[in-house]
């Protein structure tokens, strides 16, 4: 048995047996997701391979399931948004999401720990928070000073978006223009997040333990700087 402290210091109690023993992966449970959702989801499956793929620490498995994660959701995703029947697509999706769950057992980063409290605090969607702050965090990292595996893995995610020619110049702007075409419309402040929120959700964020193998060090400022950036 493990207690674990969330951000909102309650106690949670996580023991194996509470992981499922199966997972029923049938497409057509799926097929009356509405588009808005679908890509809202998808984008979170796509949050869970990208942030595993960029947590520091040796673990090869993960990072070949969230390569293969990525690849998936940018060939299917924009496929399903724009066509909900399309049960090969969704198929292929809910492998997505099954393998991003996979992987992230390598780590998340300060993603998953922004989304966490603007759906606890704003009640937003959890896939759509994602969606929301993903870019501006992305741009914050690749703007720091990296080191020559850090900037591999960046790479190498550009060549996935490269393939299958979604690739802008930088990945973060690659994430934001595919995000876009899904239909995602950004600024936090036009989903109901109101500016003097801010420093709440950024002190939550620094609470939340995920952030903890994210690629780089992030503090309170750091959250507080995404959320500014990614608020209009
Ligand atoms: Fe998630």
């Amino acid at each position: 048995m493990i207690i674990l402290r969330s951000s909102q210091e309650k106690t949670i109690i996580f023991h194996p047996k509470l992981l499922p023993t199966i997972a029923a992966l049938e497409p057509k449970l799926t097929k009356d997701l509405p588009p808005l959702l679908t890509a809202a989801t998808g984008i979170d499956a796509f949050t869970h391979c990208l942030e595993a793929f960029f947590a520091p620490g040796f673990h090869p498995l993960a990072d070949g399931i969230a390569l293969e994660g990525i690849r998936l959701v940018l060939k299917n995703l924009p496929l399903v948004v724009k066509d909900g029947s399309n049960l090969e697509a969704r198929g292929q999706m809910m492998l997505a999401a099954s393998m991003g769950a996979a992987a992230f057992q390598k780590g998340l980063g300060m993603i998953h720990s922004l989304a966490h409290p603007l759906s606890s605090v704003c009640n937003l969607h959890h896939g759509l928070a994602n969606a929301l702050v993903l870019p501006k965090s992305i741009d914050l990292i690749e703007g720091s000073n990296l080191n020559s595996e850090q900037k591999k893995r960046f790479n190498r995610v550009l060549s996935i978006f490269a393939e299958l020619d979604l690739a802008q110049e930088k990945l973060s702007t690659s994430c934001e223009l595919f995000f876009k075409k899904l239909g995602i419309k950004f600024g936090l402040k036009n989903h109901g997040v109101k500016k003097e929120q801010i420093s709440l959700i950024a002190a939550k964020a620094f609470k939340d333990p995920c952030h903890q193998s994210n690629m780089i060090p992030v503090s309170e400022e750091t959250f507080r700087l995404v959320l500014e950036r990614a608020f209009t």
